[in-house]
């Protein structure tokens, strides 16, 4: 037995890397890398809110174990209401924590939805923008691009599957739908995640700060086959994407079959 060890352990190790199939290995350690122009404020909101929490922890904490060494059994009972200047000073530090965390956190997040995560209207009139249609089925995303003539639904659209491309530094805005449960298309090296609602187009958007493979992950129960909706989002730099998008669309063109109804679910581009 103690033979086997060594001779396993290339082929575990192997078989771990595999199982790991991530496309960029993560440390394990606090939250994915990120890899998007606006993840920094998801992630400000996110360690405000541990700061925060961690300091409210450790006084509350100090005020406990302070008052179990001070009202030992040896201290006498007593009944109090307490006084005006001790109802102040609580109602004072309610005042504050409710104002400066949880005030704090919701007035950010509404500017940052406001200003990036849900400010489809001006990103998608960026001539840089790169659009997008998903379509989420059990278990694979469909991503659809308009290739060349900047139509959806016509023959030079480029589909792939669990397999989305997109430039660095320009905005990608997505329409992203559901064909029968709801999904959730999760990219978390960009900070965002959102539903595909069957019967509705709902949207997302982030710009890409970095080339390289991130992963594409459904954040949504869709069934027994849910853990194997994954799929790989690609980085490229603006020649290489734009490659991409040549190579695609012409074969996409050569391999056009008007007959083909089921490979016909684009919709037509949704103003915000
Ligand atoms: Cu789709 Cu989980």
């Amino acid at each position: 037995m103690r033979r086997a060890r060594p001779l396993l352990a290339a082929p575990l190790a192997l078989a771990a890397r595999q199982a790991l199939a991530a496309p960029l290995p993560e440390s394990g350690f606090g939250m994915p890398r990120d890899v998007s122009a606006d993840g920094h404020l998801v992630d400000w909101l996110i360690h405000y809110t541990l700061v925060a929490a961690t300091i409210i922890f450790v006084v509350v904490l100090a005020v406990m174990i302070w008052s179990f060494a001070r009202h030992g059994r040896g201290h006498l009972a007593e009944y109090t209401h307490g006084s005006k200047a001790s109802a102040g000073v609580l109602l004072g530090a309610i005042g504050f924590i409710a104002v400066a965390v949880d005030g704090n956190l919701f007035y950010r997040t509404l500017v940052d939805m406001n200003e990036v995560f849900w400010n489809f209207g001006a990103l998608e009139k960026d001539p840089a923008a790169v659009r997008i249609e998903v379509n989420a089925h059990q278990w694979a995303w469909l991503a659809r691009y308009p290739g060349p003539d900047g139509k959806f639904g016509t023959e030079d659209d480029i589909v792939t599957l669990d397999d989305i491309r997109v430039p660095v530094g320009v905005p990608v805005v997505i329409q992203l739908a559901s064909t029968d449960v709801i999904h959730s298309l999760y990219l978390p090296n960009f900070r965002v995640k959102r539903d595909a609602v069957p019967g509705m187009v709902n949207w997302l958007t982030f710009k890409a700060s970095e080339p390289g493979e991130y992963e594409i992950g459904c954040a949504q129960h869709c069934g027994p086959n849910h853990y194997k909706m994954r799929g790989v989002l690609t980085v490229l730099t603006p020649e290489r994407y734009r490659e991409w998008v040549e190579t695609m669309s012409r074969d996409a063109r050569r391999a056009y079959d008007p007959e083909d109804k089921e490979a016909h679910w684009a919709w037509d581009w949704r103003s915000y």
